[in-house]
């Protein structure tokens, strides 16, 4: 069965890897769509978010990676896909994600299964990756060696772009 896992990743962290590893080890086969939040500001524009979730995903069996743009239950139904897996941490996760979980399925006929985010993780953010690497601070604990360094990398050039006026 396929399932997709979908997010903004930016950056995808030890979390999202991990809810990705355990939806593909009880599906199969999972994609991973890599989306869009109007609400959001980016750090990773959306090719280099798909570029960066593939290669941390490249050693997980039955995982892929695809750009989404438009509703995710479009994207499911097109990909032959019955269900979406969704990470919880806590209990705000929950009431935004059951509010996702209805709509979804009223549209686009899409059930959703959430699994309870590892202990280890279950706190980590990808908004508290960004505030703390915007600082310059070490976020290796957090995420995959590539992500890290690319974060290392962008936020080494914004400083002197900042520098230089
Ligand atoms: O990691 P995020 O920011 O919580 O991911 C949000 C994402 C991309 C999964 C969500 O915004 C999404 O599904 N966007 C596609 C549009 C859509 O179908 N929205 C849900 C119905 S309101």
């Amino acid at each position: 069965m396929t399932a997709i896992c979908p997010g903004s990743f930016d950056p995808v962290t030890l979390g999202h890897l991990d809810v990705i590893r355990r939806a593909a080890a009880i599906f199969g086969e999972v994609i991973v769509a890599v989306g869009q939040n109007s609400a959001k500001n980016y750090l990773f524009d959306a090719a280099e978010r798909v570029e960066l979730v593939r290669a941390a995903t490249a050693a997980i069996p039955g995982v892929s990676v695809l750009p989404l743009d438009g509703l995710l239950v479009d994207f499911a139904n097109q990909h032959g896909a019955r269900v979406i897996v969704k990470g919880l941490r806590f209990a705000s996760d929950f009431d935004f994600e059951l509010q996702m979980a209805h709509i979804n399925h009223t549209v686009g006929g899409v059930e959703t299964v959430m699994l309870p985010a590892s202990s280890q993780w279950s706190t980590l953010s990808s908004t508290m990756i960004r505030e703390v690497a915007s600082y310059g601070g070490d976020v290796s604990a957090f995420v995959p060696p590539l992500v890290a360094e690319r974060i290392g990398a962008r936020v080494n050039s914004q400083g002197k772009e900042r520098t230089n006026g």
